[in-house]
């Protein structure tokens, strides 16, 4: 049975996936596309996935504006159901033969939407309802055939429908939690528009992930990087229940990992009798990077250092396949990238070049979000605390070593990223900040120690809260336990003289410093 599926063109908004997660949450795949889709494409995916409508997302340009994106027309002769928000809606009464204009007032946040017409995707809701609007243009008038539903004080045409031909827009973002009915809206499009069945429930796969990566590898052997993250650890699960010890999971250790970290990920994988080899990389990566302080080009160094130590090891094993930790949004980023300016290159200690050598490359986990990969990771039972792991970037602590980065430099800063997580995970795991660490600044400062002065490093604390680190705010840590951990840094790390806390928010900073 193929599963239902709703296919969400993206137009660049900033709520894309959203849609996608809120899609999944109810029970039906969603699948995320890039807006020059073309027919041909989504005819070619209608083979594997059972495509039962369409939703055209958010996006930041104005429909006139040269280079806003758009959406081949042929797309609207399928026949599906189709769902416009905000620029979706825009775009398709365009399309539909109306006519959009900038508004005469913009509105951005709360609004009331007047429901007029409930017997579509509007089906159940009350007659005024809080909606989230954030647009500078708007629908101002619509072909024959086709009915306002809604409008708000400042937008006439809010929403509309051609019944007909199961064309909707909204103006508002229904997958926002301000829209206080939003769900209702997504759920009348997908089960009472669209027919979809309830076939997607990521975590109750678990056996079929297994099953299918079986298949895939048939009697052959497989290799794969393990870094310690859930992505990687839940895909390494599945692929060691399929294939045993024909799979090679390799773990580098790079002298760059924090605390006491390659110990645990080696007792984990024993745990879930992952068949793990450790290639110890430390001395290889420190004289790589010897007196060499640029950011991107530490971690130019780092990733290719890693890509050769994993390489010689799959040489030695003769693996046919490459297993990777792939999730979702990692390839959703990847292919829509190209008109987002590049900050930091992020690079992934899974990210091996796809190497033609391989018979091939799989994915167990491509079509999942952290989220669900989380939830499957639980179900299987990976541990509590490897689960909720906050991220940690794949060059490790060498972009938290501001200029070059020594052994004895990583030295410090373990000890002190170790103070600082000890303190905090004190807290409840629902109360503590989403990721926090310890910075060495490559500052020298004046102190003093005993009775006598002291010149050594400044280490900082980064703590922040955020849901999906596209943003971030710095936390607000009790006072108490910035004293308790800036006392126990400079007493037990004799080189530190100060502590300072890190209180910028993302953007105008990244999370990590470098
Ligand atoms: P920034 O510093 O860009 O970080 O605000 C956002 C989130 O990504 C993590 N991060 C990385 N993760 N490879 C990774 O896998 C990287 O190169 C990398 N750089 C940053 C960072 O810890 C934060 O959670």
């Amino acid at each position: 049975m193929e599963a239902d599926a709703i296919l969400i063109i993206d137009f660049g908004g900033q709520y894309c996936h959203l849609i996608g997660r809120r899609i999944r949450e109810m029970g039906v795949y969603s699948e995320i596309v890039p807006y020059d889709i073309s027919l041909r494409e989504i005819q070619s995916l209608q083979k594997t996935l059972g495509i039962k409508g369409i939703i055209l997302s958010g996006g930041p340009l104005s429909i006139y504006s040269d280079d806003s994106p758009k959406m081949s027309r042929e797309i609207l002769e399928l026949g599906l159901p189709i769902l416009g928000i905000c620029y979706g809606h825009q775009l398709l009464a365009n399309y539909l033969g109306g006519r959009v204009k900038k508004a005469g007032k913009p509105e951005y946040g709360n609004s009331t939407a007047n429901i007029s017409i409930k017997t579509g995707i509007l089906y159940g809701l009350n007659n005024r309802e809080k909606v989230w609007m954030s647009h500078g243009d708007s629908v101002v008038s619509l072909p024959k055939g086709t009915d306002i539903t809604a409008s708000s004080p400042n937008c006439k045409i809010a929403a509309y429908e051609d019944g007909k031909r199961r064309i909707f827009g909204v103006q508002w973002h229904p997958e926002v939690v301000h829209t206080e009915n939003g769900l209702k809206i997504l759920s009348n499009f997908l089960f009472r528009i669209c027919k979809c069945r309830k076939t997607w429930k990521a975590e109750r796969n678990a056996s079929e992930y297994v099953s299918k990566l079986k298949n895939e590898v048939g009697s052959g052997s497989a290799i794969m990087a393990m870094s310690g993250g859930i992505d990687s650890t839940t895909a390494a699960l599945i692929a060691s229940k399929a294939l045993g010890k024909r799979l090679t999971a390799v773990f580098v250790n790079t002298g760059l990992m924090r605390k006491d970290e390659p110990e645990k990920i080696s007792k984990i994988a024993k745990k879930l009798k992952i068949n793990l080899v450790t290639v110890e990389a430390a001395d290889l990566f420190f004289s790589s990077l010897d007196n060499v302080s640029d950011p991107e080009e530490k971690r130019k160094i780092i990733g290719r250092e890693f890509i050769r130590a994993f390489e010689a090891q799959a040489k030695k094993t003769k693996a046919e396949f490459l297993i990777q930790g792939t999730i979702y949004p990692d390839r959703i980023e990847s292919g829509h990238s190209k008109n987002s300016s590049v900050i930091k290159t992020h690079h992934n200690v899974g990210g091996i070049p796809a190497d033609s050598k391989f018979k091939g490359i799989i994915d167990p986990l491509k079509d999942l979000y952290k989220d669900e990969v989380r939830n499957l990771a639980k179900s299987m039972g990976i541990p509590a605390e490897m689960v909720h792991r906050q991220p940690f970037p794949g060059p490790g602590l060498a972009v938290r070593i501001m200029g070059n980065v020594t052994r004895e430099k990583a030295e410090i800063l373990k000890e002190a990223d170790a103070i600082v997580c000890s303190e905090l995970e004190k807290i409840p795991m629902t109360k503590r900040p989403w990721q926090y660490f310890a910075v060495l600044t490559g500052s020298k400062s004046t102190g003093v120690k005993g009775d006598s002065r002291a010149y050594g490093n400044v280490i900082a604390v980064r703590a922040v809260e955020s849901k999906e680190a596209m943003t971030a705010n710095f936390s607000k840590i009790p006072f108490e336990i910035l004293e308790r951990i800036s006392g126990r840094i400079t007493e037990e790390i004799p080189s530190v003289v100060r502590v300072v806390y890190d209180i910028t928010n993302k953007p105008p900073s990244t999370i990590e410093w470098e």
